[in-house]
């Protein structure tokens, strides 16, 4: 018998003791034997929860129960999260987490205590919700040499963004109808900055390319600034605009890593991921590029990689390999930024931005102001390099275009 406890009750928390409890039978079975929900910590009260008699609010009753081999953290942050994170570890407790800000940024040290007190930190939902892709980069793709990673790793931007190309809808209308929803917060900035896509893109590109890559090394850019004239201007040219986080494995062996939107052609299939939906291309050097799909975000989709986790650690209880990088550092990161196409729209003439960019192709548009115009430069270029092109110009807009 393997006896858990979850930190936390939220949306997260109380999804993984639905799982848990509601599929006891064919958990386990997968599990080779039961596995109980002993505790679940939080100071608040619930008194409609089915799950009363396992309420306790003080962290010491579970860290102080042998009894207790899996410990599940759905409490999020950095603050209580990380103290109680360690406190189990030491106990002797292997702990799961759908805390991507944790594991972004104190993944390197958690998992490395784990291992010095011969138990697991496991993370699958803390990317991309209920899709694999933490095992299926550590396990299925193992053969490869990993080289690229990019992804729409944000559900409710993802969202915003769709609503806005479909109904033609302002940022600020568009983030209005998704709080409504229920998919963006009432502060909405960890998802519209895209924080919330450079802590995923940290814990994917750790894991792909081995030295821990914190969220304060990767610029980050939300989608706050797109209009509905960019939207307009992307699907004339066959193309959407989505929120990207990537890692790129340079020929020096660093790593570039960034978020922002970019403009997609619509052969790529990053262009079909709608609405809260999540996709992740991986290129492996044996495999090429392989996509996952799937609900990003919500309580049962991240509590089904939650409890996938615990059955995993119950099955494997003796002999389950650590998922382990290296420290990171300055050196671990690309001194250069990545070169790419760019959308520029200024208030200039065709002829003249064109001139000013040293080439590219102008865009068209119904309803084209007078004097606007929108262009993809032909080369590829790193910011610093765009920046010097534009020179005294002062553009309305500019996007990376992924190639
Ligand atoms: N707010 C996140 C999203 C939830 O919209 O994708 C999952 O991290």
């Amino acid at each position: 018998m393997t006896k858990t406890a979850i930190l936390g009750y939220g949306t997260v928390g109380s999804g993984v003791a639905e799982v848990l409890c509601g599929h006891e039978e064919s958990i386990a079975r997968k599990a080779d034997g039961p596995i109980q929900l002993k505790y679940i910590c939080d100071v608040r009260e619930f008194p409609d929860s089915p799950y009363q008699d396992r309420f306790v609010k003080d962290f010491s009753v579970i860290e102080n129960d042998p009894e207790v081999g899996i410990v599940v953290e759905t409490i999020g942050g950095t603050g209580v999260a990380l103290d109680f994170t360690r406190r189990a570890l030491k106990a002797g407790k292997s702990v799961v987490t759908s805390n991507k800000e944790l594991v972004a940024t104190h993944g390197y040290e958690l998992t490395h205590l784990a291992a010095e007190h011969g138990v697991c930190y496991l993370f699958e939902a803390s990317v991309g919700g209920g899709i694999p892709i933490i095992r299926p980069l550590t396990q299925c793709l193992a053969a490869n040499d990993l080289l690229e990673i990019t992804g729409i790793l944000n559900g409710t931007t993802n969202y915003i963004l769709t609503r806005m190309a479909r109904a033609g809808a302002p940022f600020a209308d568009a983030l209005k109808e998704a709080q409504a929803n229920g998919y963006a917060e009432r502060d909405p900035s960890a998802d519209v900055d895209g924080h919330d896509a450079c802590r995923k893109i940290c814990i994917l590109a750790s894991i792909a390319f081995g030295r821990h890559i914190y969220p304060d090394q990767v610029p980050t850019e939300g989608i706050r600034n797109i209009t509905p004239t960019d939207m307009d201007y992307a699907e004339q040219s066959g193309r959407k605009i989505k929120l990207l986080g990537r890692a790129v494995l340079q020929p020096d062996g660093t790593v570039s890593a960034y978020v922002c939107p970019h403009l997609v052609d619509m052969e790529n299939p990053l262009a079909g991921v709608e609405d809260v939906f999540n996709g992740i291309t991986v290129k492996g050097d044996a495999i090429g590029d392989v996509m996952f799909y799937g609900k990003g975000a919500g309580k049962l989709p991240t509590a089904s990689a939650v409890v996938a986790d615990v059955i995993d650690l119950a099955r494997n209880k003796e002999h389950r390999k650590a998922v382990l990088w290296e420290e990171g550092g300055p050196d671990a990161v690309s001194a250069h930024p990545m070169a790419t196409r760019w959308y520029v729209r200024a208030q200039t003439r065709p002829e003249d931005l064109r001139k000013t960019l040293g080439g590219g192709q102008v865009l068209a548009r119904r309803g084209i102001e007078y004097g606007e115009t929108a262009c993809i430069t032909a080369d590829s270029l790193t910011p610093e390099e765009l920046k010097q092109r534009l020179g005294a110009l002062q553009p309305l807009s500019v996007l990376r275009v992924l190639d």
